[in-house]
Formats: structure tokens, C-alpha cells, sequence
């Protein structure tokens, strides 16, 4: 089976640039396009009351000044604290962005997104209906939805999703084929470590493309590159090789 045709750059900015600023604000949005980069990487969940904020952890407390869960907080509670501080004091008062207003804010920047979803379980079903709810007057070829969570996924092309899909993974997993049929995945995402030449191979194969996630050396990307992986994910965009 031929690849998919191609539409992502080498570098895709992980949750930003989240090397130089907050990972996951608009701070890091705008770094990450400061650095050159056309595409990012960024997290998407559910708050107590049902909204979608982009953010990584299921916990505030590793990148904000709150406490307890996304999940059981509610979007007021979350727009009260500082996403930036953590970081260093020049990001002190960033906000944690709705989906909204990082959609609004890629528009604006002509950036490109790899929106990944993280549910809780039980809230997949809700999540996808907001998700795509949010994304429906968004053009196709700015956005690849990705998530580790099957079911996730499952639900994504069960509703229709007219965006490309990508499946993660937290290492080098059989039964990948299954799955990637099933979504018509556009990529599967791997941590850089569990890539090796015929496992590229094999994936291109079933038609998909590959990207390795966390590349933050130009020694591991230039390894990538000759492999034949598509794209990579970074914190620090500039600091990798380019691959031709
Ligand atoms: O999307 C690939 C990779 O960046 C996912 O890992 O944990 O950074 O969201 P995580
Ligand atoms: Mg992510």
C-alpha cells in the first residue's frame, strides 16, 4: 500500500515550544511559530463543567498554582490560575487556553495543530462530541487529531471525523495493524526509542505515516531522518536537524 500523501512538516512543536515556554499556553504558541514551526502539538480535556482546556496533566499542580484534577475542577476555578510561573517569572500570569481560544489564536497565526485528546474513562463519548463540535468550521488540512486512547479514536471515525487520525503509542505494540485500520490512521505516533528500521518499514507498509516523539537532539533526529520516519515532535524546534 502507497503512504499517505504527505502534509506535515519535519518538525512538529510539542505542546508549543515547550523547551522555551509553558507547554500548552499561547505563549508557547507563539514561541514555537518565533522558532519557524507551521505545525504544534497540544493536549486537550474536560473540566468539572464540561469545557475543553488545553492541557497535559490529569493534575494542576506540576504547571499551575491550583490543586486537584481537570476533571473535577470547574473552568472559572481554572481560569483563576497561573500557567506561567512555574516556568520562569517573564511567564507569570499566562492563562491555560480554552480550545476556543487556541483555535482562534492559530487562525490567527496560520499554525497548524495535532490536537490530542485525553479523556478520563467514561468521558470519551463527550469529548469527542465537544471536540468536533468546537472544530466543525475549521479547515481539514490544518488539523491531525491523535490520541493514546483507543476508544478515542473508535468514536473519532464512528462519528464522521473529517479530520486525519493518528494513533499513539507508548512503545512498539502488535495488533498496531488492527487499530490503524479500523481509524484509517493517518499516522502512529511512537516514542523515538522503540523505532528501528523495520518496524518504520513495516508501518509504512500498511500505508501510514510515522512520527517519533520526543526528539530533542540533532544526533537522534539525523538517526530518524535516515530511517525514514516522516516527522518528528520537539520541545526545542530549532535545535533539531532538518531531514531531506
Ligand atoms: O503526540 C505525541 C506525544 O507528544 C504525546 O505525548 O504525553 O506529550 O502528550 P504527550
Ligand atoms: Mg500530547
Amino acid at each position: 500500500m502507497m503512504k499517505k500523501q504527505w502534509i506535515l512538516p519535519w518538525v512538529i512543536g510539542h505542546r508549543g515550544a515547550c523547551g522555551y515556554a509553558p507547554e500548552n499556553t499561547l505563549a508557547s504558541i507563539g514561541k514555537a511559530q518565533a522558532l519557524g514551526l507551521s505545525w504544534i502539538e497540544v493536549d486537550v480535556m474536560l473540566t468539572q463543567d464540561n469545557e475543553l482546556v488545553i492541557f497535559h496533566d490529569e493534575s494542576l499542580a506540576r504547571t499551575t498554582n491550583g490543586k486537584g484534577k481537570v476533571r473535577d475542577v470547574t473552568l472559572a476555578y481554572i481560569k483563576s490560575l497561573d500557567a506561567g510561573s512555574w516556568f520562569g517569572d517573564t511567564f507569570s500570569g499566562e492563562k491555560v487556553p480554552t480550545l476556543d481560544e487556541l483555535l482562534n489564536y492559530c487562525r490567527k497565526l496560520k499554525m497548524n495543530v495535532n490536537l490530542e485528546l485525553k479523556a478520563c474513562e467514561g468521558d470519551e463519548e463527550i469529548l469527542v462530541k465537544k471536540v468536533l463540535e468546537a472544530l466543525k468550521n475549521e479547515s481539514q488540512s490544518s488539523f491531525l487529531l491523535s490520541s493514546f486512547s483507543m476508544k478515542t479514536l473508535y468514536l473519532l471515525r464512528e462519528k464522521a471525523c473529517p479530520f486525519r487520525l493518528a494513533a499513539n503509542f507508548e512503545g512498539w505494540v502488535e495488533g498496531w495493524e488492527r487499530i490503524a485500520k479500523h481509524i484509517a490512521a493517518y499516522s502512529l505516533h511512537y516514542p523515538y526509542e522503540a523505532l528501528t528500521q523495520a518496524r518504520v518499514d513495516r508501518v509504512h507498509a500498511a500505508g501510514c505515516c510515522v512520527l517519533a516523539y520526543t526528539v530533542n537532539t540533532p544526533e537522534e533526529s539525523a538517526r530518524l531522518c535516515a530511517l525514514g520516519v516522516d516527522a518528528l515532535f520537539s520541545d526545542v524546534g530549532d535545535k533539531v536537524e532538518t531531514c531531506s
